[in-house]
């Protein structure tokens, strides 16, 4: 049974490419980057998916991919020890079988959506607990497609690691990461398996550590597909951005037979602030062009928005926006429009660049 499911999956996908043949820059994403067989989607929040009726269509008319915000992380699917609950996130998969959406799982390891009772890191027996239950729970869907193994594994910066060669989180060590990513090929080879970070968008130390625990994972037999690259991205007038830097860390990956995948792309944009919302979108949308660009010349193909609408943003949310230039100066809160359609879901200057970049794509 589950095998008809893949088949009837790996069907839909090809009607969505025949679909793609007449577009223009006006057709949905997930279309346009279709002809260039690639795919656009976005973070979806199960808590509106199933609230905002326009706001699910939207997601079903763009795109071609998901991953869920909150709903696979520790503490939404193994909330007590080793009880288990999926309802939110079968919510969040059923939504992508019936809009032959396919899933992005995020994630299975992270310092943070973690229960109370979990340390960081978790023991290796309760990573395993936790893997057999998650993914075995998703071997047979025929929508989800590739997990996010570990998120975020490197220190936020050089200060704040014990571990000069790979700049792991204080108490993580390497071994536990490979043991982690080939316990997970155990469970199940069939998806796609990627280490996932942030700030690795350039030449920096985050991304020089996270190239070689890649490295390090490749090297010892570990099953490592992908690359997510969040690309949480801030641009400003005041600095550039390392477009040489980030084309180097895609070509090292493509070397390495590791795909790099867009996972999390957002754009804020840093002081100082434009004197209009015109134009920061402007700026919004050439952060996208511009960074699209690099990606699609590295053959990447697959780009998730986090979240599709500024309605929903996470850096919006009290808890993440950026204290300095944001929280503390609420008249330029709306100056936080990183996502492709804004507050209405009408559409943003960002969802043209991105249409443009898929459309330009070699
Ligand atoms: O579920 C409660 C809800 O009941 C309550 O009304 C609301 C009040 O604020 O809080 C809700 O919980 C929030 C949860 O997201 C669900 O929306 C938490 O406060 C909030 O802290 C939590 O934040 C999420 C965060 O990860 C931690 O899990 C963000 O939405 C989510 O966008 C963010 O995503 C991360 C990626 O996983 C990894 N990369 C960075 C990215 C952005 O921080």
């Amino acid at each position: 049974m589950g095998f008809l499911q893949k088949d009837k999956q790996k069907e839909d996908d090809s009607t969505d490419y025949i679909a793609a043949t007449n577009t223009d820059v006006n057709s949905p994403l997930r279309q346009i980057a279709a002809t260039k067989k690639k795919r656009y989607g976005a973070a979806v929040d199960g808590e509106f998916l199933f609230k905002e009726k326009d706001y699910a269509d939207l997601i079903a008319r763009e795109c071609s991919i998901v991953t869920p915000n909150g709903e696979l992380k520790w503490n939404a699917t193994e909330p007590q020890p080793g009880k288990f609950t999926f309802e939110s996130a079968d919510a969040i998969a059923n939504f992508c079988q019936k809009n032959n959406i396919a899933l992005h799982g995020h994630t299975l390891f992270w310092h943070m959506g973690n229960p109370d009772w979990l340390p960081y890191p978790p023991t290796l027996e309760m990573i395993q607990r936790h893997v057999t239950g998650v993914m075995g729970h998703y071997r047979n869907s025929p929508v989800l497609k590739s997990w996010d193994i570990a998120n975020e594994i490197i220190a936020d910066n050089e200060n704040e690691t014990d571990d000069p060669t790979y700049g792991l989180r204080r108490g993580v060590k390497p071994e536990l990461i490979r043991d982690l990513f080939k316990f997970a090929a155990s469970v199940d080879p069939t998806k796609k398996f990627y280490l996932n970070d942030y700030g690795i968008e350039g030449a920096t130390w985050r991304s020089s550590r996270f190239l070689k625990m890649v490295e390090y994972l490749k090297n010892s037999g570990a099953k490592i597909d992908g690359a997510g690259i969040q690309s949480h991205l801030w641009f400003s007038t005041a600095y550039g951005f390392d477009a040489t830097g980030f084309s180097s860390v895609l070509k090292r990956l493509n070397d390495l037979g590791v795909k790099p995948v867009i996972t999390e792309l957002d754009i804020i944009i840093d002081t100082p602030l434009p004197d209009s919302i015109q134009k920061l979108d402007q700026m919004v949308a050439d952060g996208y062009k511009r960074f699209l660009d690099i990606c699609f010349a590295a053959d990447v193909d697959t780009v998730i928005t986090w979240g599709i609408t500024d309605r929903h943003t996470w850096i919006r949310h009290p808890d993440w926006m950026p204290k300095k230039t944001y929280r503390d100066n609420p008249s330029v809160w709306q100056f936080l429009r990183p996502l492709p359609f804004d507050e209405n879901l009408q559409p943003k200057l960002a969802r043209n660049a991105i249409a443009q970049a898929f459309m330009q794509a070699p």
